[in-house]
């Protein structure tokens, strides 16, 4: 082998004594050391020659002859190709070939698996933990989240974005976009995610892609699609994102219509989701479940099996980001919410594809001295003004100002974040005695927005869907360990 380049579908970030390498589809990742770091840094997106790179290292490795360090090389591209995170070949016409059939070939599946292999690298000792010290966040596990605007095609009952927003909001600034994005780029961040408002509304979205591409992030979508033409079916190919998240309430046109308020938005969010599937474009389905599609929850999940896609739902509604209750008034009742459950484990037998499942597998005891979430060091959200909040409905508790500071400044300085990672679980003295809390997931932001602005705020009738939460997922896992036993 003589030539190598890294695939569309693999990313490479290097710090001082470690380098990391991940393919956004399988999720295939390795964690090496600093050997590893050097040679990761060999490999680019543009044709790389062996031998050539081997060149390059020796200064690194003054000990190692020229032979020892072409044979290590060589091993270590082999395994990452037995991984597909690289493309090895004889003659770059033949490299070229087969970047070629890569690019069109289709990535495996458009459902993400549930189980995905976690591979880590072994030689760990030498990991330096700086990085992730001196940030208090860990630039690989971070997502950076971007409101490119408040404007709305929709008017989604139960969305947290005030109506008035929707209508008179702001276009992030595409000067502020690359300011950020460079930053963002420059402290090793991997994973951006772009969401509204409605993206595609946005009159730069082009030009905003391709240079997220440039910086190559892995990138995610949150839309609608609702009008998803053929440029933007082309700028999605184009600049290949892990995933588009399109939020589909129902498969009935009458029930999506009504929580969207705009006729024919179901038929049209169809309409585009089954052009990206035949694109080969990787899309989610996101539904919030609430009064007005809970019924039609199987139907959904049947839907998306039927297309091959993860369903992801959720029955938390979060109040509007200008702290006015009315949309809650959407959520499911305690009784709703648990027929909705017995739904959800219904589908999980049927078709195992419901988040859900995921939450119920992941349920465990919690750590009093551990932070409650990701607010404040593993996320953080630039809205459409330029301003920073730690997650998307949190509009009230802005950690900074994009135009002022930069993203380190604010992720290492302001006094917000800084307070936010200081929140343990045992902060929330209402849960302490609580025989309930390993199946909740206590949400600053939903509590915010909820009580006006105290993030420790504990609704009670949230308390009570929880208790009715474990009660129906003990009597389920009974259920299935009777059954088990008699079939024994
Ligand atoms: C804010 S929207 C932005 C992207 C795009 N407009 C869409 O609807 O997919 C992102 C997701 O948040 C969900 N969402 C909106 N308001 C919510 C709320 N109050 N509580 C929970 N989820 C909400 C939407 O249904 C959608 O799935
Ligand atoms: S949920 Fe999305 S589509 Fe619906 S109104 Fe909110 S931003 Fe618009
Ligand atoms: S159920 Fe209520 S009391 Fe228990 S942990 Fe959750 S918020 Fe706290």
């Amino acid at each position: 082998m003589k030539y190598f380049c890294l695939p569309k579908n693999a990313f490479i970030r290097t710090y001082d004594n470690y380098g990391y390498i991940i393919h956004q589809f399988n999720k295939k990742e390795f964690r090496f050391n600093s050997i590893g770091a050097v040679f990761l840094n060999q490999i680019k997106r543009d044709i790389g020659n062996i031998d050539e790179s081997v060149n390059n290292m020796c200064v690194f490795f003054e000990e190692v002859d020229y032979h020892t360090l072409n044979h290590d090389f060589r091993e270590f591209l082999s395994f990452l190709e037995s991984n597909d995170l690289i493309l090895l070949a004889d003659s770059k016409v033949e490299l070229l070939r087969k970047n070629k059939s890569y690019l069109n070939s289709p990535f495996h599946s458009n459902r993400i698996e549930l189980n995905n292999s976690f591979d880590i690298e072994s030689e760990l000792e030498n990991v330096d933990n700086t990085v992730a010290e001196r940030f208090q966040f860990d630039p690989l596990k971070f997502t950076f989240h971007i409101e490119l605007t408040t404007k709305c095609n929709e008017r989604c009952i139960h969305c947290y974005i005030p109506n008035n927003e929707k209508l008179n909001g702001d276009f992030l600034d595409f000067e502020v976009i690359k300011k950020v994005l460079d930053e963002v780029s420059a402290a090793n961040v991997l994973n951006v995610t772009f969401s509204g408002g409605e993206i595609l509304m946005h009159q730069e979205l082009i030009d905003i892609l391709k240079y997220a591409r440039e910086k190559d992030f892995i990138i995610t979508l949150f839309s609608n699609l609702i009008s998803l033409n053929e440029k933007h079916v082309n700028l999605l190919k184009e600049i290949n994102p892990k995933l588009v998240q399109v939020t589909l309430y129902s498969t009935k046109e009458n029930e999506h219509d009504s929580i969207t308020q705009v006729k024919g938005s179901c038929f049209k969010t169809k309409r585009s989701i089954e052009k990206l599937v035949a694109n080969n474009i990787p899309i989610e389905i996101a539904c919030p479940i609430m009064k007005g599609n809970y019924k039609s929850y199987v139907a959904l999940a049947s839907y998306a099996q039927s297309k091959n896609l993860k369903l992801n739902t959720d029955y938390n509604i979060i109040a509007q980001s200008d702290f006015d209750q009315q949309n809650l008034s959407v959520s499911l009742s305690l009784s709703e919410f648990e027929e909705h459950l017995q739904d959800i484990l219904f589908v999980n037998k049927l078709y195992g594809i419901s988040t859900e499942k995921e939450k119920l597998d992941s349920i465990k005891i919690k750590e009093l001295n551990s932070n409650v979430c990701g607010a404040g060091s593993d996320r953080i959200c630039l809205t459409s003004k330029g301003e920073y909040i730690p997650c998307p409905a949190w509009k009230n508790y802005k950690v900074g100002d994009a135009r002022k500071s930069s993203f380190l400044d604010v992720m290492l300085n302001s006094q917000e974040n800084k307070y936010l990672r200081t929140v343990k679980n045992r902060s929330f003295t209402k849960c302490l005695n609580c025989d309930v809390s390993e199946y909740c997931n206590i949400c600053m932001e939903k509590n915010f927005n909820e009580s006006g602005g105290d993030i420790y705020y504990i609704n009670e009738e949230y308390c009570n869907y929880i208790k009715s939460y474990k009660r129906i997922l003990r009597s389920n896992r009974s259920i299935t360990i009777e059954s088990f036993n008699q079939e024994s």
